[in-house]
Formats: C-alpha cells, sequence, structure tokens
C-alpha cells in the first residue's frame, strides 16, 4: 500500500475546516437572501436548507473540537472569503440557486461521498459518520434545485456568468477540498452590486399585498369558521417573521456561532409557522396567492437596526402572542377542531424557546452593539414602536392585552 493513500489527521482537519466555512456561508447568504427571492416555493425550501446548513457546519464544527481544532476559520486563506462575499452578490433568484446549489452543493456533496475513502476511515470513524449523516439532505437539496431551476432559468436571462465566476473562484482555490490542482483566477464580471439586506421582501409581482384597513378579527365563538380562516391567513404571514430573521442573521456576522444556529433553527421554525398556515388554509380551500401578503412589516422593521429587529421580534412581539396561542387551543379543542389544534399547539412549543432564546441573545447584542439600554428599556422603546408603526392590527391588540394582564 502506497504511503500517500490517505489524507493525514491535519490535512483532514483542514478539509473539514473548509467543509464548515462553506456549510455556514451557504447558511448566510441563503438567510440573506430569503426576502429577496419572489417564488414561494424557492423561499419556503431555502428556509428549510438555512437550518439543514447551519445544522451541517454546527455537526462539523464538533468534530473539529474533537480534533482540537478550536478556530475553524483560522488559516482557511483568503479565496474562501472572497468566494462567500461573492455568493451574496447574486443579483437574482437564479444566480443565488445556481451558485449555492449547483456549484457550492453539489461540490460539497462529491466531497462527503467520497470523504470515506480520503480519509483514514478505520481510525476517523467519526467523521464518516458525519459525511454519511449529512448526505440524505444535501441530496435532496441538490435535488430539489435542479428540478426548481429549469422552472425558473428563463425568468433570469444571463445567470450563467455568476455562476462560472463562483465556480471559478472556488476552483482557484483547489475545489472544495483545496487538494485539487488550482485553477487560474477568474475575471470578476460587471455589474454585481451587492443586494443585500434587502430593505423590503420580494413577492411574485401578481400577488396581492395586504391591506391593513380591511383585516377585521372575526370572533372567536360567533363566528368559528371566519374567525380560522383569518387567524391561518396570519400564520402563512409567518414568512416575514422568517425573511426577518434572515436579515438579521446576515446584519450580525460578529456574534458567535451559537447565536446564529439558533437564529437559523428560529428562522426554519417561522418558515413552519408559515407552513402550518399554508397546510391549513389549503384544506379550507385557498392557495398561498390568493392570501394578501403582510410584507409591510418586514419593510417597516428593516428601517431598524438589527439588534432593535431582534429584541422587537422576541422579547415584545413574541412573548405577546403566547396567551392568544393558548386561548386558539382551547377553543378548537372545546369545537373539535383537531387539526388547528395539532397547529398551533407545536407553535405555541416553538415559542417558548423563541422567547428563550430572546431572553439569552438580547443582552448579548446589546452589548456587542455599544447600546446604553437593559433588555428591559429597548423592550419598552420596540413595543412603543409597534404601537405606532405596524399595520397588523392584531400585533397591537396583542401589545394592549399584555399590558392589561
Ligand atoms: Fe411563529
Ligand atoms: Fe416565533
Amino acid at each position: 500500500m502506497s504511503a500517500k493513500t490517505h489524507i493525514t489527521i491535519e490535512q483532514n482537519t483542514d478539509v473539514l475546516k473548509r467543509y464548515a466555512f462553506l456549510e455556514k456561508a451557504c447558511m448566510r447568504t441563503l438567510a440573506g437572501w430569503l426576502p429577496g427571492v419572489p417564488e414561494w416555493e424557492a423561499k419556503n425550501e431555502i428556509g428549510l436548507h438555512i437550518w439543514e446548513s447551519g445544522d451541517a457546519a454546527d455537526l462539523i464544527f464538533q468534530r473539529l473540537r474533537e480534533l482540537r481544532c478550536y478556530q475553524p476559520e483560522r488559516g482557511i486563506g483568503e479565496l474562501l472569503p472572497r468566494l462567500a462575499a461573492a455568493l451574496d452578490r447574486a443579483q437574482n433568484s437564479a444566480e443565488v440557486i445556481a451558485t449555492i446549489y449547483l456549484v457550492i452543493k453539489k461540490a460539497l456533496l462529491e466531497a462527503y461521498r467520497s470523504h470515506p475513502s480520503v480519509t483514514w476511515s478505520d481510525f476517523d470513524r467519526p467523521t464518516v459518520q458525519i459525511t454519511e449523516k449529512l448526505l440524505p439532505a444535501l441530496e435532496r437539496q441538490v435535488a430539489w434545485a435542479e428540478k426548481f431551476f429549469t422552472e425558473i432559468d428563463a425568468r433570469y436571462p444571463g445567470w450563467e456568468t455568476w455562476r462560472d465566476y463562483v465556480a471559478g473562484l472556488l476552483a482557484a482555490d483547489g475545489g472544495v477540498t483545496g487538494m485539487e490542482a488550482k485553477a487560474a483566477e477568474p475575471h470578476e464580471p460587471d455589474n454585481h452590486p451587492l443586494l443585500l439586506p434587502w430593505m423590503n421582501c420580494q413577492r411574485m409581482k401578481d400577488w396581492p399585498i395586504f391591506d391593513p384597513s380591511v383585516d377585521f378579527e372575526p370572533d372567536r365563538k360567533a363566528e368559528p369558521e371566519a374567525h380560522r380562516l383569518w387567524r391561518f391567513k396570519h400564520y402563512l404571514n409567518e414568512m416575514t417573521a422568517a425573511e426577518t430573521l434572515g436579515s438579521i442573521l446576515w446584519m450580525t456576522p460578529e456574534m458567535t456561532w451559537e447565536y446564529q444556529y439558533n437564529v437559523s433553527r428560529h428562522l426554519w421554525d417561522e418558515i413552519r409557522h408559515s407552513q402550518l398556515g399554508m397546510v391549513r388554509i389549503g384544506q379550507l380551500g385557498l392557495q398561498p396567492a390568493d392570501v394578501p401578503q403582510v410584507v409591510q412589516i418586514y419593510d417597516v422593521m428593516m428601517k431598524l437596526p438589527a439588534v432593535e429587529q431582534y429584541a422587537l421580534l422576541t422579547t415584545v412581539i413574541e412573548p405577546n402572542g403566547m396567551p392568544e396561542k393558548s386561548a386558539n387551543r382551547e377553543h378548537w379543542e372545546e369545537i373539535h377542531d383537531e387539526i388547528s389544534a395539532a397547529a398551533v399547539s407545536y407553535d405555541w412549543s416553538d415559542e417558548n424557546f423563541h422567547i428563550r432564546w430572546g431572553k439569552k441573545w438580547t443582552p448579548v447584542l446589546l452589548e456587542a452593539y455599544g447600546y446604553p439600554e437593559t433588555p428591559a428599556q429597548i423592550a419598552e422603546r420596540m413595543e412603543a414602536w409597534l404601537l405606532e408603526n405596524t399595520p397588523v392590527r392584531m400585533q397591537q391588540k396583542m401589545a394592549i392585552e399584555a399590558h392589561e394582564h
């Protein structure tokens, strides 16, 4: 057997650092782009993949610590950070999906598949287990992107140039593993300004937009059916909460990995809440495209810095929303609507964690970004801001009721 058959433990560590870097870069770019992609299906998939990319990075970081690598971004070189910045500078859905999925994730997929035969598998079982664990989700992600891409590529002509540039940057750094022959650096195409963060969240042009003046909450007891439909339309609109978290995550890269990991899960939970709205309105005979989109709440929150958006969401909006969820569960159980009751019970369960994360990370954000306020003071200021600025009457009502109790 030749001595060159397998990579050394040091080379293995270097390769794992690159996997983790790229998974995290995918998470970050997809988070920043979630509000910028108008296609509903893509938003739903991307929301899941942000969490899966974050979870993959977290697993690899754990393995790196076992291999005594505690600063996984040290010594990564200068090309991968440039590649990550280039991913952010996509100009539309096709460029995001082509670069993230059809270049980076596809290359990661091939690398994970071959990793067991590259490392000393007999001695490096924990790494082999990780690559085996990560493969199914990555395969599903790439398969989705390949299928979805055929539906959208004609909508965004010229996307190949940016894909080729990003693929060229990866090749110039020796591919995903860094161990392939290094190609010459590609020439950077023109006209690729950074569009992030998105100040307005995007929807397909023909989708209806929410009109606050006609949004009335039907009485739960008097009109249970109208109330249910109204409530699940608002659930569908939790897409904007996910989009808000995407921009917050993108705007706070200085924060620790644990924070980013928690936010990526929080983001996916809001996608899931939107999906429970989507499932339920579907059962009640509506399509997502029939439901007016509450884009205004994302747009108005983007006028605030990321720290204030996070404090507003997790220490005001989410805690204020809890009593209504309990009341809805009780009501739906009472009228034997077990589907709605099950949906809200999972929402309520998730929200407990969101509020817990808010308590944990708001003080850290305040400190990291130099705010003089305490968590209680920023919560008070954000609630006053909400009462003044939200287009959603339900949020005002919840804020007012939270103070009555
Ligand atoms: Fe939610
Ligand atoms: Fe939440």
